[in-house]
């Protein structure tokens, strides 16, 4: 039996010097330490043996077993230590190369400059309203008071989305945020008709126009309407607002002016102007040689349009405006060509 319990020892140290791989270890150990194995078995027979016999077969057993148990756990480890060895000397990298950069997104000049626009219309008491991209011809022309065929539609002309059986109301692409004027008047004075409630209102988004474009013209760009109506709202009052906000953007010292114009949907009506920030009001290509840059158009709101919207003109009033967003961020951030904004080259981008 000793004799038999050396051998177990000789062949288990043996053959776990054979082994060069850890998964291996373990099928070793279920051979030559598992339940079934040689040397368990010795353990179970011990009861068979003779009394005196047993005290010294029984130590022997034991010492054989923790004698393969330590093998095992050298073994084990010595296979350890080689394999981290191997994969540090195969799987090398260099910690102190320079990392991938992340590329880091971040705002667009027309997103950060509407942020800007809601910041200072929020102080001035102005909530965001939103209105439809695609409109029909009746909100973008006729409740606008611009007649079917009238002249005044050649300075807005649009891509048209559905024309088919409509007639005289095709679909088409909003060629300014002006629509969204009868749409918010229509929606406030529904919730009391009888006395509608004031309105304070600005209201940004992409209008498109079939037109040439140009270093100043594009043909989607961003507008923000504004528009108040109320009791006794006056010219005043819009340009008290209007250049208070050209302030707030630009500065104390801007300079800025008024010009009568037209618009079918508001009467009297005005276009604002800011100094060309390019050549300083001496005249360049940007301000067309005039050292202005038109930044939107303005007046108060037409009856017929307060009419269209609800509102009694015989007792309301109010003002009304549209400005450009790209020629706000232009004038902002000295850029010399609207192109660039949609045009997705990087290194415009970047710089923002
Ligand atoms: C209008 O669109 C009127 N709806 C504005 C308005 C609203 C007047 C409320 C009265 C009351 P206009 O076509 O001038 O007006 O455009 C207004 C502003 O939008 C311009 O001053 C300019 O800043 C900008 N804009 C107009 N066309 C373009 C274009 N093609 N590309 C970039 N910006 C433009």
């Amino acid at each position: 039996m000793l004799e038999q319990l050396n051998q177990i020892l000789e062949a288990g140290l043996a053959s776990l010097q054979e082994i060069q791989e850890e998964e291996t270890l373990q099928q070793w150990r279920v051979t030559y330490l598992g339940r079934s194995s040689a040397l368990m078995q010795s353990f179970d027979r011990l009861g068979q043996l003779p009394k005196e016999e047993r005290p010294v077969i029984g130590r022997r057993a034991n010492e054989v077993k923790q004698a393969l148990e330590a093998a095992l756990a050298n073994r084990s480890e010595a296979l350890h230590q080689a394999a981290l060895n191997r994969s540090l000397q195969t799987e090398r990298f260099d910690v102190t190369l320079p990392g991938r950069p992340f590329p880091i997104g971040r705002l667009h000049p027309s997103t950060s400059t509407l942020r800007q626009v809601y910041k200072i219309f929020a102080e001035m008491g102005f909530q965001v309203f939103r209105s439809r991209e695609v409109e029909t011809d009746e909100y973008n022309f006729q409740l606008l008071n611009f007649p079917l065929n009238h002249p005044a539609r050649e300075m807005q002309d649009s891509f048209y989305v559905d024309v088919g059986e409509r007639g005289d109301n095709p679909v088409l692409l909003r060629t300014h945020t002006s629509p969204g004027q009868v749409h918010a008047m229509r929606e406030y004075s529904s919730r009391n008709p009888a006395d509608p409630p004031s309105v304070r209102i600005i209201l940004p988004g992409m209008c498109f126009r079939y037109e040439q474009v140009t270093t100043t013209h594009e043909a989607q760009f961003n507008q923000v309407e504004g528009l108040a109506v109320g009791r006794h709202i006056t010219f005043g009052d819009l340009k008290g607002t209007l250049s208070d906000f050209a302030r707030r953007m630009y500065g104390q010292n801007v300079g800025s002016r008024f010009r009568a114009s037209h618009f079918p949907f508001t009467e009297p009506s005005a276009e604002m102007d800011i100094e060309c920030f390019l050549c300083g009001g001496a005249g360049c290509q940007v301000c067309k040689y005039s050292g202005w840059l038109e930044i939107l158009g303005c007046g108060m709101v037409h009856p017929i349009v307060l009419q269209n919207g609800g509102y009694d003109p015989e007792r309301y009033s109010g003002y009304a405006f549209g400005m450009g967003l790209e020629r706000i961020a232009m004038l902002r951030h000295n850029i010399d060509n609207i192109r660039y904004f949609w045009a997705n080259d990087l290194r415009f981008l970047e710089q923002f």
